[in-house]
């Protein structure tokens, strides 16, 4: 089975409560059981946290054990040179996301210090785009 961790930065535990017109309204433990449901072929694994070293840990934890990471690191993305180099050191196939469209927003968000070292990227799709990566996984695309 292939084992893909799916790893959230900070203040993403508050989706579906956090500016919903921006995020969507659904909670990501509501959204997980769908994923789950719907890529049962998958070894499916879940972190978060709000700390920038704890996501640095996961993703050396993660990175040796699972085959693919699906990080969005939140705000992080744009400022955490300790989060890229993290993603950059592991073997497993990182897959960058962010739910809304960075490059339509502030300035300060247009800039993805993670994205040269992930095989792709996925931004705008709102939740949708943790199913859209991971049915790049399971298709073989990614
Ligand atoms: C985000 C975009 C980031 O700019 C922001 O800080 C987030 C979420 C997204 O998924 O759209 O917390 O990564």
């Amino acid at each position: 089975m292939i084992k893909v961790a799916i790893i959230n930065g900070p203040n993403l535990n508050l989706l579906g409560k956090r500016q919903p017109e921006i995020y969507g309204s659904t909670t990501f433990d509501e959204y997980l059981e769908k994923l789950k449901a719907d890529f049962e072929d998958l070894d499916l694994s879940y972190y978060q946290s709000n700390v920038e070293g704890e996501l640095v840990t996961a993703i050396q934890d993660y990175g040796f054990s699972h085959d693919y990471i699906v990080i969005n690191a939140a705000a992080y993305t744009h400022t955490s040179i300790a989060i890229a180099d993290a993603v950059a050191a592991v073997p497993a196939t990182c897959i960058g996301l962010h739910i809304s469209n960075i490059y339509k927003r502030e300035e300060e968000r247009h800039v993805d210090l993670l994205a040269k070292y992930c095989k792709a990227c996925l931004f705008g799709f709102g939740i949708e785009g943790y199913a859209l990566a991971l049915r790049a996984i399971t298709q073989g695309d990614v």
